[in-house]
């Protein structure tokens, strides 16, 4: 068979294990052909691929990012996008198009599988853990654990000067990433977008612990989370080229309000990009490849229109329809039965 491959959507770590896998079996077992296309759906509109063998794959296991690039945006935003698209994979008769992203790369994949009839398998990438049908999206861990290290560091300091630290950490609508390293870290208060918080009782919570002689403090935010209406000012994101809001700069708003509050010093670490950067953790990359392999085998089963997803310890297929227009959100029993007890 001949093989396209694409990463879609924000870069995370364990895509590159992801492409070796693909590459690693479709070669070695079923003596396929794999293209590589490079920064995503733009790469097939315009023809642009590389030709990937298991010896062009040598030292990525460990490699963040992407070997191919990656690209916000989609052949829907192009007035002939589709009908490039189709000539593409004519053209380059591929038999198959893996594609490696989040919710919005996925969604494409669906509708392109839908008007096409491309014949597409996908693989559920993201940092923010926020896709639907799959426990576990590769890239997750590695965010939790670098916002983790990043907390434990900001520990020390924070009771060196008897600060309030208020660390942002990515999580666009879910807020995985803040609600585990907050559990992880120990922090004294976690804000997700799934529940909007009282900047209140965020104070009350920072000086209650304050009186008792913990003079710092550790409030983990996700870039997404938001007040409740009315309690504090919002925040006017500018947009990025697809009308998406740039996120970032809500850990400002809550340290200056926890100051101004309470008056207590307070400082803000925004993570940002470093979440997404650099090696990934050993369990994603066993995740990673875990799901290349199966991408494979969904293939050679002809299974279009499915995503691998992984469900308790079994890697499965799950419909594309039954992925796409949901968020997979962090159940808030964890933050209410695990996170708070530990609040203060
Ligand atoms: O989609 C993953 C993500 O890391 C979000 O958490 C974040 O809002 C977004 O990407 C940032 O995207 P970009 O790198 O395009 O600014």
């Amino acid at each position: 068979m001949r093989i396209g491959v694409l990463t879609g959507g924000g870069d995370c770590p364990g895509l590159n294990g992801a492409i070796r896998a693909i590459v690693r079996k479709a070669e070695s077992v079923h003596d396929d052909e794999i293209l590589g296309f490079i920064d995503s759906w733009d790469g097939v509109m315009e023809q642009r691929y590389l030709r990937l063998d298991v010896s062009s794959m040598r030292g990525l296991l460990p490699r963040g990012g992407t070997v191919l690039g990656t690209r916000r945006g989609s052949p829907y935003d192009h007035d002939n996008g589709l009908d490039r698209v189709r000539d593409s994979v004519g053209s380059l008769e591929l038999d198959a198009l893996v594609v490696i992203g989040g919710n919005g790369s996925l969604t494409v994949a669906s509708m392109l599988h839908r008007d096409l009839d491309l014949p597409v398998v996908g693989v559920p990438k993201t940092i923010d853990n926020d896709i639907a049908g799959t426990d576990v999206s590769f890239g997750f861990h590695t965010a939790v654990q670098i916002a983790t290290d990043a907390i434990d560091r900001l520990h020390t300091t924070a009771e060196s000067h008897d600060r309030v630290m208020v660390v942002e950490v990515m999580g666009r609508e879910a807020g995985w990433i803040a609600a585990y390293a907050g559990i992880a870290g120990g922090a004294t208060v976690v804000l997700v977008p799934e529940e909007p918080f009282d900047i209140g009782e965020v104070c009350e919570i920072v000086e209650r612990r304050h009186y008792r002689g913990r003079y710092a403090s550790i409030v983990v935010v996700a870039e997404g989370a938001r007040p409740i209406e009315g309690t504090m000012a919002e925040l006017d994101y500018a947009r990025d080229h697809l009308g998406r809001p740039r996120l970032g700069g809500i850990s400002v708003s809550v340290a200056s309000e926890i100051e101004r509050r309470t008056g207590f010093e307070a400082r803000v670490v925004q993570i940002g990009h470093v979440q997404r950067g650099g090696t990934p953790t050993a369990y994603d990359r066993i995740l990673a490849t875990r799901y290349g392999l199966a991408a494979v085998d969904a293939v050679h089963d002809g299974a279009w229109g499915c995503m691998v997803a992984l469900r308790g310890t079994e890697v499965v297929r799950v419909p594309l329809t039954e992925v796409i227009g949901r968020t997979r959100t962090v159940d808030l029993t964890l933050l209410h039965d695990v996170a708070q007890v530990f609040y203060g």
